[in-house]
């Protein structure tokens, strides 16, 4: 039997590998909210512009509230011979209220409807995700004031370079994740034109009013151009960009986390619930969550790459291949939200080991920049000169084999007779992190104010920066050095 939908010039129905290749029911079925939401604004827009009865509007409205239930309460049954989730909706509204359903594709067009389900689609997902980022962001910002005055070794290129607070390495992912938001918003504010209306390409001999079904549907306005309407995939390609770089993001939080909970690290213990033992090894405590974040940016940029290079070479405007864009798309989407539930699971639930991380930031002559600084300000040497002289101090370190802060002042003088005792209290890492004062710095006293900055952001109410801890050396821009 040829299709019921298009099948009048068809003599026979599709080959079954045709039927197998040509169908999207099988994940275009999760559009069907959007997809009855389409179709009652289309409706009640083609009686409102008179090109529909009443009785007609009404009878399709009511019938698709019904397969709207039917689906949700799961005893819809799904044809793959009915291709896709439109022609699934349409066929059972049709066994349902009869001839009336056959006057709802009126001026329309899978096309634009295609198009139109799937922006409504995006856009909802969006919403759900920048929430989800906003949630993570909660959970840096509050372990982040907790952590403003723990002390851990900051690298560049993975070898210790100068103490840092443990705070201010949590809100670098909070800014992250702030343009991740931004972007993602971004997307949304462009996606947000409506194609309905614009059929199959070339729009609609009918009088429709494609600004109202724009209004019902939440757009800002109709696209102004048909062909570009129904062949434009830009809104899922520029989400899905975001959502890579999102998932960048979260990859290499997840790696810092791996490293971190490591034995030979040991700066942080992930929960129990978000970690798993070793069927050989009794020992283990695998941090498999954070690895499996660390990975999913492949899937998320995966399809990217794969939608992109579905839609470049293709003309305009509709062609089937653009079908393919779906299945990619809510995989990645699917595994961005994952990865961020999962992650934000695990900073709330992790627990930081402050002494290891303090003493592995005294570790590797961290504080030199400190010394060479200090020779800077309190003996006027310029700062290049100073930097060799450190040198020296660390070469002199290194060669009785202790750190810098077990070099004696004979040791100092030696290297160069003008340093004096009070070069001692730049050593320690409290000194070094609390004279990191300039904007953006590592300092605890700028952890606290950029904490309570995003909790206002995040949460809309106002919040005080937290007052530091007394026994905390308060730096006051000088390394504590008066
Ligand atoms: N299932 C199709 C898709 O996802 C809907 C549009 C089909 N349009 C057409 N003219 N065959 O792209």
């Amino acid at each position: 039997m040829s299709n019921k939908m298009w099948g009048g010039r068809f003599a026979t129905g599709p080959d079954a590998i045709m039927e197998e290749i040509n169908a999207s029911i099988g994940f275009d079925q999760r559009l069907f909210r959007q997809d009855i939401a389409g179709s009652i604004a289309h409706a009640t827009m083609l009686s409102e512009t008179g090109i529909l009865t009443q009785q007609d509007r009404d009878s399709i409205v009511a019938g698709l509230s019904d397969v709207l239930a039917e689906i949700e309460s799961g005893s819809f049954t799904f044809s793959r011979a009915l291709e896709d989730i439109h022609m699934n909706v349409e066929s059972r509204l049709r066994e349902k209220i009869g001839d009336a359903a056959g006057r709802l594709h009126t001026a329309r067009s899978r096309n634009d409807q295609v198009a139109t389900d799937f922006k409504l689609y995006v856009r909802d997902t969006i919403d759900t995700l920048v929430v989800q980022v906003h949630a993570l962001q909660l959970a840096l910002v509050t372990r982040a004031e907790e952590e403003a005055e723990t002390i851990m070794p900051g690298f560049t290129h993975l070898q210790s370079a100068q103490p840092v607070t443990f705070g201010h390495h949590l809100l670098a992912y909070v800014e992250m994740l702030g343009r991740d938001a931004g972007r993602l918003l971004d997307a949304r504010k462009r996606l947000n034109e409506s194609p309905l209306g614009s059929a199959a390409l070339a729009g609609t001999p009918y009088p429709i009013d494609r600004h109202m079904t724009a209004e019902k549907l939440g757009f800002d306005r109709p696209t102004a151009n048909s062909l570009d309407a129904v062949s434009d995939r830009d809104f899922i390609l520029e989400t899905l960009a975001a959502a890579s770089i999102c998932a960048m993001h979260l990859s290499r939080f997840a790696e810092e986390m791996v490293i971190w909970s490591s034995a030979q690290f040991g700066f942080i213990r992930l929960s129990d619930k978000f970690t798993t033992g070793s069927s050989i090894m009794p020992q283990k405590r695998n941090p498999d969550a954070a690895e499996l974040v660390r990975a999913k940016i492949g899937r998320i940029l995966g399809a990217l790459t794969s939608l992109l290079v579905v839609m470049k070479g293709l003309p305009l405007a509709y062609s089937k291949d653009m079908q393919e864009d779906k299945e990619v798309a809510f995989d990645a989407l699917d595994s961005l939200s994952l990865s961020l539930a999962a992650m934000t699971g695990m900073v709330g639930d992790l627990t930081a080991n402050r002494e290891r991380m303090r003493a592995s930031a005294s570790a590797g002559f961290s504080t030199a920049t400190d010394i060479a600084d200090w020779l800077v300000r309190q003996l006027n040497i310029p700062f290049r000169d100073a930097h060799h002289i450190t040198g020296q101090i660390v070469a002199l370190a290194e060669q009785k084999g202790t750190g810098l802060e077990g070099l004696t002042i004979e040791d100092f003088k030696f290297i160069d007779q003008r340093i004096d005792s009070r070069i001692h209290k730049v050593l320690t890492v409290e000194a070094s992190v609390a004279a990191r004062q300039s904007y953006g710095g590592t300092a605890p006293a700028n952890v606290l104010v950029q904490a309570a900055r995003w909790k206002t952001l995040l949460t809309g109410q106002p919040h005080e920066p937290r007052p530091l801890s007394k026994k905390k050396s308060s730096g006051h821009g000088d390394g504590g050095v008066e």
